[in-house]
């Protein structure tokens, strides 16, 4: 097991062990609200892979899995450009879906996926996040389900990147500010 902080982190924010133990308490919770269900649990990719396998693999629903694209916002678009992959790989009409994201920073990719999904007829959408960055919202969303909060600050690991390095980080560590020019 990985347990040395990398080089270009500032300092450990959860261990592998802490994310364990935080998943297994939000897969019971999941497992209390879904009971009786089969929702379709929608991982939010990439950030989000790691946590969805762990936390589907904790819950006893019988969920279905699915993915969709969700990549950042494109690079040279207008900031604030979501870029959704609208090509959903599955029906959502009537369905309950999970969206199983990584971090909630502000607010905009769940607000919109969430919002789409109903749309298309989803029968209830409900989320569920690692990290939630509640000082960063810039539009207004909470959500259903999260692991832990976490503050200002660039974080990394299990998932995570800063431009496609650190996601096999077994843990989540802060960025330091020189590596992303902050
Ligand atoms: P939102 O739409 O601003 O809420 O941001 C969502 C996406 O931005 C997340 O799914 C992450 O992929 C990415 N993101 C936001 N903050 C961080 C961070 O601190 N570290 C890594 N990725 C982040
Ligand atoms: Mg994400």
């Amino acid at each position: 097991m990985e347990t040395d902080l990398h080089e270009d982190c500032e300092k450990l924010l959860f261990s592998a062990e802490e994310i364990a133990s935080g998943t297994r308490s939000v897969a019971a919770l999941l497992d209390e609200a879904y009971r009786g269900t089969t929702p379709v649990a929608v991982c939010v990719l990439k950030g989000a892979v790691f946590f969805f396998c762990d936390l589907l693999r904790a819950m006893r629903t019988p969920a279905e899995i699915e993915f969709l694209r969700a990549s950042s916002y494109r690079r040279g678009a207008t900031s604030g450009t979501l870029c959704v992959d609208d090509a959903l790989s599955f029906e959502p009409r009537g369905r309950d879906i999970l969206l199983v994201e990584d971090i909630v920073d502000s607010g905009k990719t769940l607000r919109s996926l969430k919002a789409s999904l109903l749309e298309r007829g989803a029968k209830s959408v409900k989320t569920v996040t690692l990290l939630d960055k509640p000082s960063a919202r810039k539009v207004s969303f909470e959500v259903d389900y999260k692991v832990f909060d976490v503050g200002a600050g660039f974080v990394v690991g299990y998932g995570m990147d800063y431009a496609e390095k650190y996601r096999k980080l077994p843990y989540i560590a802060l960025l330091k500010p020189a590596m992303y020019g902050g």
